[in-house]
């Protein structure tokens, strides 16, 4: 059976682009996969990965809304679907040692995501350097072949399936399952292309935990009010007509994909919906209403979940996942001869 697998990192609060661009997707995958027994769903919070910047909170009460919020988001759970930390799952750690042994500083160099983050400083702590390859492991522990993400995150793939190539030629084996390609990832997803929600005071960057401008992201325990402020002084252009074109009018066509993502609907039929309309208050309006709705429906189902629950889901999830991680990791201590 195959494998779908992601995680978000619980470092903080989530933001409607993490929740559009990741959470949503998943859960309509799982919810689709899972219960025709097609794909093992795999769900996971890499709290290691999380601790590479500063934790926004308490570490632990974030994972746990984490967690929850993938219920509040509508993921039904069943036998093929396990959810875990990946901090309780050491074959991770291990892993990634592994396969630092594989990956080149040349290659981990050229990850946009390091660059930004050690961007002007003069050294920067060794996890956000190395954090693609513990990606790695996250994923080929498990063979899984999809691996549902926003477009800043497909580098990681592109890099996770060269660690997975070169490690089969290496030692001359087929024990690691390279991950599709990202043009594969996006059409599994539904996806023409990847989804990236912009920063909606700047909507040339991407929508970001890290930007400092409150105004420029919506954070998932945001009040509905707020968020709908925050649309309505949303960044857009003088053009004036609206027209999804993502190059010439990057905040129109973000509060377009909102809308579509939000919604369900394919983004050519909301920008055909609107194409032409002269009054970007209008679009404003039913975004902004689209996002009240969503956050209400899924604040309300979030407080709705005890603790309990998830920890049940858990002891069932993590006895799963070190038993399955465990056994690729031997595969791969057996070719370096640690084994
Ligand atoms: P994190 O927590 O930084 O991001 C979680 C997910 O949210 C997506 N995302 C966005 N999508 C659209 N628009 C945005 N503005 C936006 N901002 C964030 C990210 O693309 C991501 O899908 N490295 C992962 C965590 C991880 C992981 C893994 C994922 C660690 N190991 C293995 C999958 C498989 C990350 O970016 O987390």
């Amino acid at each position: 059976m195959k494998t779908i697998l992601t995680g978000i990192r619980s470092n903080s609060v989530m933001t409607l682009g993490n929740y559009l661009g990741a959470m949503i997707p998943m859960v309509r995958l799982a919810n689709k996969y899972s219960v025709t027994g097609e794909y093992q769903v795999n769900i996971f919070v890499p709290d290691l990965h999380s601790i590479i910047s500063e934790i926004d909170g308490d570490l632990q009460e974030n994972t746990m809304r984490t967690l929850k919020s993938y219920l509040a988001a509508g993921l039904v759970v069943n036998d093929n679907v396990h959810l875990y930390r990946q901090s309780r799952v050491p074959a991770h750690s291990e892993m990634c040692w592994l396969f630092n042994c594989v990956a080149t500083t040349g290659e981990l160099s050229r990850m946009i995501q390091y660059k930004e983050k050690s961007e002007g400083k003069e050294s920067c702590n060794v996890g956000i350097f190395d954090y693609p390859v513990l990606m790695a492991a996250d994923i080929l522990l498990y063979s899984a072949s999809y691996i549902p993400l926003g477009e800043d995150q497909f580098q990681h793939i592109e890099l996770t399936r060269d660690i997975a190539t070169r490690f089969n030629h290496r030692f001359q084996t087929d024990i690691l399952t390279v991950p599709e390609k990202t043009a594969e990832q996006v059409k599994f997803m539904g996806e023409k292309n990847g989804v990236r929600i912009r920063d909606l005071t700047n909507p040339e960057k991407k929508m970001s935990k890290s930007t400092r401008s409150e105004n420029s992201k919506i954070m998932m325990d945001d009040t509905p009010e707020a968020a709908v402020k925050k649309i309505m002084s949303a960044t857009t252009d003088s053009v004036g007509i609206v027209h999804y074109d993502l190059w010439a009018q990057p905040g129109i066509s973000n509060l377009l994909m909102i809308e579509a993502l939000v919604n369900d609907r394919p983004i050519e039929e909301v920008a055909e919906q609107w194409l032409g309309a002269t009054r970007y208050g209008d679009l404003k309006r039913a975004v902004a209403a689209s996002v009240e709705k969503e956050l209400t429906k899924f604040q309300e189902r979030l407080g709705e979940i005890a603790d309990e629950e998830i920890f049940s889901l858990l002891e069932a999830g993590e006895r799963y996942a070190n038993e399955v991680a465990n056994q690729k990791l031997h595969q791969v201590q057996e070719c370096f001869g640690l084994r």
